[in-house]
């Protein structure tokens, strides 16, 4: 019997959220049903409200989420009901030419359930990144539920399903940031900080904060940051060469999506350095205008980093059981607990960068 729930839909472009009842059909073939326990409020929710994604009103939205599987389709064999899982929106396709070199973190055909979720009225709802997780209840591909040590606080676990993953793996995976290595994080919102805390968890040294709020350069050392250049006072070019013996860091990580800010990022670099690409750039942005004789001369790699390049199975697990054990500070991310009805006050809340997340708890 397919289930009625309350969720959180945006309607139409700009249009505030509402919450209303939604239909969430039986798990089919690979699919599984998760009751959600807790769902952050991430940037990319907001986009989709206003209209910067696409247009496929009604969206469902909400992402990063961890909850307890209600229900699994025929074929399903990787969770049961009862498992407690994090929700993730590249569930690997095991096939594809990435797949297939043994490179499943790139795999270029991820998929979602093939069913639809509905409005009352049997409207079909696009699930926010394929999930759709401002829901009491959500229907997802089997694939996109990796399960974790129950013992962890949903409302943390569920960050790992988009910014913290993002930011920790855009250091760790895509950086390569190891023992010993300088990096400097650019945007220290719950991505930047997400690479901040895996910079720290593997030793760099020193990891230099750079943003235009005091504030956020004060969670940011919370997070791990040894130095704080606030970019609004000075040159983080500069500051970033002082800081590491008049060289620049081997690892730059743009975490805003900001032209200006990647070209920081590319001149506050060691020679042979790495810059990551965190921040999601919008439709008419260009490169910045980097003489060709820069980027030759410099070597290293510009590298654009899409989900960390994470792997939810390998991933999801071995972060909770660092955060249960305490070298992972995942529950740091969690600003505050909020209802149902309160997304839009959170999106306030965003935007006034008030809150690193923002966490929709269900009862
Ligand atoms: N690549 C991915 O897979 C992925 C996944 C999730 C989010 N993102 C993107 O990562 C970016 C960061 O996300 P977030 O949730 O941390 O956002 P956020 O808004 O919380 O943080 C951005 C931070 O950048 C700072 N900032 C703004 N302008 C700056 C400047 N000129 N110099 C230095 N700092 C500046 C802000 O003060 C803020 O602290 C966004 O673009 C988001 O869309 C990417
Ligand atoms: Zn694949
Ligand atoms: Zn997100």
């Amino acid at each position: 019997m397919a289930s009625t729930v309350r969720a959180v839909v945006a309607r139409s472009v700009k249009a505030p959220v509402t919450v209303q009842e939604i239909v969430v059909p039986d798990p089919g073939p690979g699919e599984v049903t998760v009751d959600v326990a807790a769902c952050g409020v991430c940037h990319t929710d907001l986009h989709y409200r206003e209209g910067g994604i696409g247009d496929d009103y009604p969206y469902l939205l909400g992402h990063e989420a961890a909850g307890v599987v209600e229900a699994v389709g025929p074929g399903v064999t990787g969770v049961e009901p009862g498992d407690f899982v994090v929700l993730n929106w590249r569930a690997v396709c095991g096939e594809c030419r990435a797949c297939r070199r043994g490179r499943p973190q790139y795999c270029f055909a991820t998929h979602n359930a093939t069913q639809k979720m509905t409005l009352t009225d049997g409207t079909a709802l696009s699930p926010a990144l394929g999930i759709g997780a401002f829901a009491q209840r959500t229907l997802v591909a089997a694939g996109q539920a990796t399960k974790v040590d129950p013992a962890a606080d949903p409302a943390a676990a569920g960050l790992l399903g988009c910014g913290v993953m993002a930011g920790f793996g855009a250091a760790v995976h895509t950086g390569g940031v190891e023992l010993g290595d300088s990096i400097a994080v650019f945007g220290c919102g719950g991505g930047g900080n997400a690479a901040i805390a895996g910079a720290a968890l593997v030793g760099a040294s020193p990891i230099i904060a750079v943003d235009l709020d005091p504030a956020k350069l004060a969670w940011a050392v919370g997070f791990g940051a040894t130095h704080t250049v606030d970019a609004s006072k000075h040159d983080p070019v500069e500051a970033i060469r002082a800081l590491t013996g008049g060289f620049g860091a081997d690892v730059c990580i743009e975490a805003v999506g900001n032209p200006a800010v990647l070209e920081q990022a590319f001149f506050a670099r060691d020679l042979a350095g790495t810059v990551v690409q965190v921040g999601v750039p919008t439709p008419d942005m260009a490169l910045p205008a980097i003489p060709m004789i820069e980027f030759f001369g410099r070597g290293g790699a510009l590298k654009p980093s899409w989900y960390g390049d994470c792997l939810p199975s390998r991933d999801f697990p071995l972060l909770v059981d660092l955060y249960l054990q305490g070298r992972f500070p995942l529950g740091d991310f969690v600003s505050e607990r909020i209802g149902i009805d309160e997304v839009e006050e959170a999106f306030r809340k965003m935007e006034r960068g008030e809150v690193l997340r923002s966490v929709v708890v269900f009862a």
